[in-house]
């Protein structure tokens, strides 16, 4: 039997260069040379350091399963670098996700966004690890049901008899930390009736119905839940598997053509458009914004990482940006109000309590007229 393989995307956001934008390269150089010395020590197979914005992203292959000790640890002790550096360059916000200064064995809960897949790798292991910034885990929600589940979207839905049967969504309830599974096409409409609530019920996992494999998985970790206060947006992490059986690369990254409004734009307190880009856009200077997702492709073999390809460098998600830019200008256009705005239970940032607590002697209560 073949080896099982574990992928780990664990993201964090340790500090930026002016401002929430950017990582720095030498935060970059210093998550690597943690990395690096681990992958020398036999404990990783292969990992690639990035950002998206202001997150660094590790991406990491091994033979621990998922919420492993070691590997926690050790993204842990290279965020850890990084924010060392940050300290000590005065950059922005330095260290923010890194909630608890002590590590437990696990950086779930912790700050750090986790996305985990163990597979059996196929005779070819074509995946794709999803990057965004100035969002949160539900923006996943729409395009991983279109891929999943809609037929406009996906035509091996249709036409492919090894997926024809369906798939089923783990949906996560964030507010209860609970989960249920839910079958598609037969419960679409339960599927929806959840997950259009993007900021309480996220698809966390997606499996394959006529075998149980794991096709994706998402980072669920709501920052602003765990530490019972803003710390900064939960700019989340996905690993999609793709092909022979499973939606191809192209019907997978077909669902980003449309740039949907997220939320989690300028003080992760406004809805703006998810825009995907080529790994050179990966910084947000617009309105802080606006959200940005990158796609990388990669071929797992013998748990090596071959690429990564920049999936959305390519002319064929020039309309997409553009629609976005538009969407960016029309939302941005509504300033203070709602729905550029969120409403005010999700506002990461809100003055409203200090306002009616100053204006609360002068409300006058009006009597309601016959
Ligand atoms: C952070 C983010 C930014 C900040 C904004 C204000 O990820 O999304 O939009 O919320 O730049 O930041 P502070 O309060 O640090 O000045
Ligand atoms: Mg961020
Ligand atoms: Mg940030």
């Amino acid at each position: 039997m073949a080896e099982r393989v574990t992928l780990s995307v664990i993201k964090a956001d340790v500090g930026s260069i002016a401002g929430h934008h950017v990582v720095h390269p030498d935060q970059l150089a210093a998550a690597t040379k943690i990395l690096a010395e681990a992958k020398q020590k036999g404990i990783i197979i292969d990992f690639y350091v990035t950002h998206v914005g202001d997150d660094l992203q590790l991406i990491m292959t091994h033979t621990k399963g998922p919420d492993h000790p070691d590997i926690h640890g050790l993204a842990w002790e290279a965020f850890q670098a990084a924010a060392k550096v940050a300290r000590e360059l005065k950059l922005y916000a330095a260290g923010q996700d890194l909630l608890s200064e002590a590590f437990s064995g696990n950086v779930r809960g912790l700050g750090p966004g986790v996305a985990e897949l163990e597979m059996e790798e196929r005779t070819s292991e074509p995946v794709i690890t999803f990057h965004a910034d100035k969002t949160e885990p539900g923006a996943f929600n729409l395009p991983l049901f279109r891929v999943f589940a809609d037929p406009f979207n996906t035509a091996g839905l249709v036409i492919d008899p090894k997926m024809h049967s369906g798939f089923v969504f783990e949906v996560y309830d964030v507010v209860e930390s609970s989960s249920v599974l839910l079958k598609a096409p037969e419960e679409m409409y339960d599927i929806l009736a959840l997950i259009g609530t993007t900021g309480r019920y996220i698809v966390r996992r997606v499996y394959r119905k006529s075998d149980n494999l794991l096709a994706a998985v998402v980072s669920v970790e709501r920052l602003s839940l765990i530490a019972g206060r803003y710390v900064g947006k939960d700019d989340p992490v996905a690993i999609v598997r793709a092909q022979h059986g499973l939606p191809a690369v192209g019907e997978v990254l077909e669902a980003f053509a449309f740039p949907h409004l997220v939320a989690g734009w300028m003080r992760g307190s406004h809805y703006g458009p998810l825009m995907p880009v080529p790994m050179r856009y990966a910084k947000v200077t617009r309105f802080d914004g606006p959200p940005r997702l990158i796609a990388l492709g990669w071929n797992i073999s013998r748990g090596k990482l071959i690429g990564p390809v920049d999936l959305f460098d390519d002319v064929a998600f020039d309309e997409a940006r553009r629609q976005a830019q538009i969407i960016a200008d029309y939302i941005r256009r509504h300033g203070p109000f709602m729905p550029h705005r969120l409403g005010p239970e999700e506002m990461e940032y809100t003055t409203l309590p200090d306002v009616l607590e100053r204006l609360k002697e002068r409300f006058v209560k009006q009597e309601a007229r016959k």
